[in-house]
């Protein structure tokens, strides 16, 4: 039996076929805008959808994806199913992915959706782990694209918390080959080893100022992610100066845009000014998360 194509990180796909995936997702756009509404390659499948944390984005562009190539989504809420009540990964896996034609899981830990893709018989996406978002970085990177051509050789500022958005956008920069400034507060760091690793195009700045200067696109996340809402009032004081307002925002070039995966919180990590102003992309980026996962749907369907 041939292997099976899981999508847990950006290192899962080569650099030709995320590029080729993002190209694709522009070409699936424009084809559904231009009322092409008879592609479907997953006609009568069915893609497990499971949310172990809250959602808007990630479950109305999944279901409405599946929906426009012709099959269908499960909404799997863990209160709701005996994986809430501690029925095993390995055992969930299993069962679900004899039924279903692929599976989507956001979850908390890492090892969690790759247990489940190591036991299931259908490819896994990953929809959000404590470490990694590779579905948003495949829209932030379609984004771009559309709005100022190719990324590769360009500089990207990431200020924030060293967690699941900047680590996947640390595997953008090898993936998508661009240089990468990332200010964190110190104790916010992402994961040592990936930034060794990624040492030759990741550049750990205190300063958001210089990791600002002369970038060609800023991002930012939530101080808190979902299920650190405890640290919210720690993190409010350890991130105060961490944010991206009109002043960061002319630092970089004149050209730069705004990106965030949202949700966002206004004058936090980013102030309404920004978030609505000129160079913010986000609402396509939100968007976008529709037209990429389609091309993702359909390159694992093919796999
Ligand atoms: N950006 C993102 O994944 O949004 P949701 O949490 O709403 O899915
Ligand atoms: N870092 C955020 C991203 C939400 C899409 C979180 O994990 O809550």
């Amino acid at each position: 039996m041939a292997e099976i194509r899981h999508f847990l990180t950006l290192r899962d796909f080569s650099r030709d076929e995320l590029n080729r995936l993002m190209h694709r997702a522009i070409e699936l756009k424009t084809a559904w805008k231009n009322g092409e509404r008879d592609y479907h390659p997953l006609k009568k499948q069915t893609l497990a959808m499971i949310f172990e944390k809250s959602s808007t984005r990630t479950r109305v562009s999944f279901e409405t994806g599946m929906t426009q190539l012709g099959g269908h989504g499960m909404f799997l809420s863990s209160n709701d199913t005996q994986l809430g009540r501690g029925e095993p990964i390995k055992d969930s896996a299993r069962v679900i992915s004899s039924m279903v034609d692929m599976i989507m899981i956001r979850t908390f830990g890492h090892d969690i959706v790759e247990t489940f893709a190591e036991y299931s018989s259908v490819p896994v996406i990953n929809a959000l782990t404590d470490a990694y978002h590779p579905c948003q970085l495949l829209a932030d990177m379609m984004t771009y694209q559309e709005h100022r051509g190719d990324i590769k050789g360009k500089t990207v500022a990431y200020v924030g918390d060293g967690n699941n958005m900047c680590q996947s956008w640390m595997n953008a920069a090898l993936q998508f080959d661009f240089k990468l400034n990332i200010a964190c507060p110190e104790g916010y760091e992402p994961d040592a080893e990936l930034l060794e690793e990624l040492g030759d195009r990741v550049t750990l700045i205190r300063d958001i100022r210089a990791a600002a200067e002369g970038a060609s696109l800023i991002t930012t996340d939530v101080w808190a992610s979902m299920g650190q809402e405890e640290e919210q009032k720690i993190r409010e004081k350890a991130f105060a100066t961490f944010q991206v307002n009109a002043e960061v925002m002319a630092l970089a070039k004149e050209d730069a845009v705004f990106m965030h995966c949202l949700p966002a919180h206004r004058e936090e990590e980013v102030t309404t000014e920004v978030l609505e102003g000129k160079q913010s992309v986000v609402w396509d980026e939100a968007e976008n998360r529709l037209h990429a996962q389609k091309a993702l749907l359909e390159a694992l369907n093919a796999s």
